[in-house]
C-alpha cells in the first residue's frame, strides 16, 4: 500500500505525518513529489486540519489498472481540482471546476496535497510538464498560472485591450507576462513603487503605485482588470479608470461580500467576471503557451520541512515574497 510523508496544517503549526492509501484503483496514479508551489490560498488553511498545498508536481512510479496515456517517469503536474463527475453539464461544456460533484483542494482529499513526498491521483487530473520546463518552474503554474490565464482566455482577451493587473504576487507576476505575451497593453497597479522595476521587466507597459493616492490616473483606460491582490481593493479607486464596458476579475480570496459603486457599474455597462483556477482544457493550454514563450515565475526555493514551510509562509504572509515560494521536498 502506499505511504508518505505530508505536511499538515495544524492549530499549532505545521506538522509532519505520514498517509497510507489503499492499492491503486481504477485510473488512480502514485506520484513522488518532487516540487510544490506556496500559493496564498494555502494561507487560508495554515490551521486546518489537512495536508497543504495545491500547486504540485511529481514523477509518475506506478500505475492503476486503469490508467491509458501515462508511463512510469513521466513529469506531471495537478492543482486545485482532484476529481469531477464527467457527466453533468458542466463536466460536458469542459467547465469541471463548476461541477456540482467537484473534489477541490481545501473540501475533499485533506489527507494529501503538494507539501508531501507524495500523493494519489486520477490520471484525468495529471499534467503532462512539457519538455524543457523545470518541475519548480511548472509548479507554481498549476494553480497561479491556471488562474490568471485562465481569467484572460476563457472570456477571450484582445491583444488590442489595456489589461490592468492589480497585485504583483504569486498570481500577478504571472499574468503580468502572460497578457504580455498575448499582445496587450498591460497596467500593473501595486501598493508601492517597490516591485516597479521587476514588473517593467516581466512585459508591463505602465506602472501605478496606488498606496496614498485619492485619484488613480493611467494613459488609457482598461478593458479588463485582474486583481490578484490578497484582500478585496478600493473599488471606488479603480472604477474611474475603467474603460466602458469593461469587465473586473475578482480573484482574490477573501470574506465577508462584494461590494461595488454601484451607479458606475450601469453608467459604464461593467461585467464583474467571477473566475476559479482553470479546466482541465485551458490548464494543458497554459502549459504549453508558457513554455512556448518562456513564461516562467520568479522563484524564492525553500526546503520542505516543517521549518522550511514555516519560513516561506512567514514570508509569504508579510508580504516579502519575490515572487513564489516553491518547496523542494528532501530525502529520508
Ligand atoms: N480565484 C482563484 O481561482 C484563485 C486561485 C489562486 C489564488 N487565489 C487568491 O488570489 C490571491 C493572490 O494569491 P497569490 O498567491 O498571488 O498571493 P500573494 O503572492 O500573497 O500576492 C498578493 C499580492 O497582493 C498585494 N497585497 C498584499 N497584502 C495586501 C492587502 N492587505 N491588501 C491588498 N493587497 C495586498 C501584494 O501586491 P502589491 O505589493 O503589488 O500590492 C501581494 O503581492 C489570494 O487571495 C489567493 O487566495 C484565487
Ligand atoms: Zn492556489
Ligand atoms: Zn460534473
Amino acid at each position: 500500500m502506499p505511504s508518505f510523508t505530508v505536511f499538515k496544517g495544524t492549530k499549532n503549526g505545521i506538522e509532519q505525518t505520514k498517509t497510507e492509501k489503499p492499492e491503486l484503483k481504477g485510473d488512480q496514479v502514485l506520484l513522488k513529489v518532487t516540487a510544490s508551489g506556496l500559493c496564498g490560498t494555502d494561507l487560508h488553511y495554515k490551521n486546518a486540519d489537512m495536508v497543504l498545498g495545491h500547486e504540485g508536481v511529481g514523477i509518475v512510479m506506478e500505475l492503476g489498472p486503469e490508467t491509458t496515456y501515462l508511463k512510469k517517469g513521466d513529469r506531471v503536474g495537478w492543482g486545485y481540482e482532484h476529481t469531477s463527475c464527467g457527466h453533468c453539464q458542466q463536466c460536458l461544456k469542459g467547465n469541471e471546476t463548476f461541477c456540482p460533484e467537484r473534489a477541490m483542494y481545501g473540501f475533499a482529499d485533506l489527507d494529501q496535497g503538494s507539501f508531501a513526498h507524495g500523493a494519489v491521483w486520477r490520471e484525468a487530473f495529471l499534467f503532462p510538464i512539457p519538455e524543457g520546463m523545470s518541475d519548480e518552474v511548472a509548479a507554481p503554474l498549476q494553480c497561479g498560472g491556471a488562474t490568471v490565464f485562465n481569467a484572460l482566455h476563457q472570456f477571450n482577451t484582445q491583444p488590442t485591450e489595456v489589461v490592468g493587473i492589480m497585485g504583483v504576487g504569486g498570481l500577478g507576476h504571472l499574468a503580468i507576462q502572460f497578457a504580455a505575451k498575448m499582445g496587450c497593453r498591460v497596467v500593473v497597479l501595486s501598493g508601492s513603487d517597490r516591485k516597479k522595476d521587476e514588473a517593467m521587466k516581466l512585459g508591463a507597459h505602465e506602472f501605478v503605485a496606488t498606496k496614498g493616492l485619492k485619484e488613480l490616473k493611467v494613459e488609457r483606460p482598461l478593458d479588463r482588470l485582474l486583481v490578484c491582490t490578497s484582500a478585496q481593493p478600493d473599488w471606488e479607486l479603480i472604477t474611474p479608470i475603467l474603460a466602458p464596458g469593461a469587465t473586473v476579475y475578482p480573484l482574490s480570496v477573501d470574506e465577508g461580500d462584494f461590494k461595488f459603486p454601484y451607479m458606475s457599474l450601469l453608467l459604464s455597462g461593467i461585467t464583474i467576471q467571477g473566475s476559479l483556477v482553470a479546466s482541465r482544457y485551458i490548464q494543458n493550454r497554459m502549459l504549453a503557451f508558457a513554455a512556448q514563450h518562456k513564461i516562467e515565475p520568479i522563484l524564492e526555493k525553500f526546503p520542505m520541512t516543517k521549518a522550511g514551510i514555516e519560513e516561506a509562509m512567514a514570508k509569504l504572509e508579510k508580504g516579502d515574497m519575490r515572487y513564489r515560494a516553491v518547496l523542494i521536498p528532501q530525502s529520508e
